[in-house]
């Protein structure tokens, strides 16, 4: 028999109460009852990165997130990151090296590196890479997408962003 829990979430802001099968996944709340369809579905088992989100600050891949564990908690999708109709430092900084072909993997992307820029601290090159080592993408290469998240935290760190 299925178990029903009521849970609740902020998600980009503004809060949400309803009930979940305990089996669900977080990427299919947002997704399917939520309408946060940025939040993208590849692989389903935590390998590709595309259904990326952020948990109170977190990034974390929702596939495999059950629904239940986020209650209480700030979620954060692609749909939260941009402000007044501004896009965000990283947003821009993935549009301006050209880091963006079929954008199935950007959300994801976009979130993983707003982590970074918002810890607040350096990165090495190394270091970038292994934090943004869990996300596939099947379209640009990897040198763009490189390039786009260390131009991201380099603004955050010189204050230009
Ligand atoms: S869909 Fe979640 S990691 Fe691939
Ligand atoms: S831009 Fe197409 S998968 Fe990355």
């Amino acid at each position: 028999m299925n178990e029903i829990k009521k849970i609740s979430m902020i998600v980009n802001g503004k809060s949400y109460s309803f009930e979940v099968d305990i089996r669900e996944s977080l990427l299919e709340v947002l997704r399917n009852r939520l309408h946060f369809t940025g939040v993208k579905q590849g692989c389903s088992v935590g390998e590709c990165g595309a259904c990326t989100v952020l948990i109170d600050g977190t990034a974390v891949n929702s596939c495999i997130y059950l629904a239940v564990w986020a209650d209480g908690k700030k979620i954060t999708t692609i749909e939260g990151v941009s402000k007044d109709n501004e896009l965000s430092g990283v947003q821009k900084a993935f549009i301006e090296e050209g880091a963006v072909q079929c954008g199935f993997c950007t959300p994801g992307l976009v979130l993983t590196t707003t982590a970074l820029v918002e810890s607040g601290r350096k990165y090495s090159d190394e270091e970038i890479k292994r934090e943004i080592s869990g996300h596939l993408c099947r379209c640009t290469g990897y040198n763009k997408i490189f390039n786009a998240v260390k131009k991201a935290i380099d603004k955050k760190q010189t204050g230009s962003n």
